[in-house]
């Protein structure tokens, strides 16, 4: 049992020095990149697994479309980058092989497909999720995920902490025996501070009137606790803004009720609860597949499908008919991120129409539908009838 103990001790050990020093770090951390100082802009691509590489792939098309003359002038470079595969990554034990960090850290800015997370009972290696460690890597702190459906009056925009919380310890927890196993949860000051500031930034800048923080600090009373106690600190600097705070059980309830769903704007989550409360509110606007997210740090920023990899779709040759929305709003928001709000604009637009207005194809996941190049097509269409 001593040893047991020591052991135990030693690993906890070793995550609070890590904790410790990445604060270190965080204190010392430089202030937002400037895309516009850049003489290039790089633009990596990540196809990822399964049905990504394939969706990928026509939300590549539509930023090629859309950048043509800067890519001509050399203000935009886009890069593919190979070897973020599940075989790949298991092959070498490691959620990210080095050599794709390597080329991910000399872009600026990255789309990404989805990346397989194994799990217990897949033929892979237990290793960690490739989403949860380039986060963590490229210090990605804040995931954005925004939900609209105007006609039922929703408008949310989803500040979800990346970095930390019950996500960033998730592949150190360990079994002390058979019967035994713990988890670990690790919130910090500096941790809660920077998502906190980028939503009421956002707030402000928005015109939103409104912070909304979910937790479940009457029951997790350390980290939830500080985590509230810090996005109340900080709205003392928006005196503006009016922040409220809700436990998680219930926030998930009232996204459901009409009359108060309405009232939320802008949400700020530890990285778990806001894993699950953005899938929720995604099924209102249409499903995961529907919706995009950004996971922005002040050096790099990926943009995402928040969908998974659909593996089963590859199996069954389906894959040309995966859906590429999720993949092509990432594309918007990446676009708008790097200073391109004319041409994200248009984008958003033509997915509007494409998915919403207009309609002429329909993406059933099967031949019953489109393609994902035939919807890309579409989509570009769309684009050159915008004035
Ligand atoms: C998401 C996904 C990931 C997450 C998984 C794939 C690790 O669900 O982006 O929300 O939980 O963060
Ligand atoms: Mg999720």
């Amino acid at each position: 049992m001593e040893s047991l103990i020591t052991d135990a001790k030693e690993k906890f050990g070793k995550l609070i020095q890590q904790q410790l020093e990445r604060v270190e770090r965080m204190k010392n951390q430089e202030d937002f990149i400037q895309y516009d100082q850049l003489d290039t802009i790089v633009i990596g691509v990540v196809g990822g697994d399964g049905i990504g590489p394939s969706i990928t792939h026509q939300a590549q098309r539509i930023l090629e479309f859309l950048l043509q003359s800067e890519i001509e002038k050399g203000k935009i470079k886009i890069k593919e980058i190979q070897g973020c595969t599940i075989e790949n990554r298991a092959k070498v034990g490691k959620a990210i092989p080095d050599d794709v960090l390597e080329e991910l850290k000399q872009c600026h800015v990255i789309l990404k497909g989805p990346t397989t997370t194994p799990r217990q009972g897949d033929p892979w290696p237990n290793i960690e999720s490739a989403n949860v460690a380039m986060r963590k890597e490229l210090d990605l702190f804040a995931n954005v995920r925004p939900v609209k459906v105007p006609e039922l009056g929703i408008d949310w925009t989803f500040f979800r902490e990346n970095t930390e919380g019950a996500y960033v310890l998730g592949s150190q927890g360990f079994h002390v025996t058979e019967d035994v196993a713990f988890d670990f949860k690790v919130i910090t000051t500096q941790g809660v501070e920077r998502i906190a500031r980028s939503a009421f930034d956002f707030a402000r800048k928005n015109g939103k009137k409104k912070v909304t923080v979910v937790t479940k600090a009457n029951v997790v009373k350390t980290t939830d606790g500080k985590f509230l106690d810090i996005c109340k600190e900080i709205s003392k600097e928006y005196p503006e803004i009016e922040m409220d705070d809700w436990y998680i059980d219930i926030m998930t309830a009232k996204l459901i009720d009409e009359k108060r769903r309405t009232q939320f704007q802008v949400f700020i989550l530890p990285n778990l609860y806001g894993d699950i409360l953005t899938d929720e509110a995604a099924e209102f606007q249409g499903g995961v597949g529907t919706a995009g997210s950004a996971n922005i740090g002040k050096q790099y920023a990926m943009f995402e499908a928040i969908h998974g990899s659909a593996p089963r779709m590859v199996e069954e040759g389906r894959a040309q008919y995966a859906d590429p929305c999720s993949i092509i709003r990432a594309a918007a928001m990446l676009l708008s991120h790097i200073g391109y709000i004319k041409e994200a604009d248009q984008l958003t637009q033509a997915l509007d129409i494409c998915t919403i207005t207009e309609k002429k194809l329909t993406i059933t996941g099967r031949d019953t539908g489109a393609t994902s190049g035939e919807f890309a097509d579409y989509i570009m269409e769309t684009i050159q009838t915008l004035s």
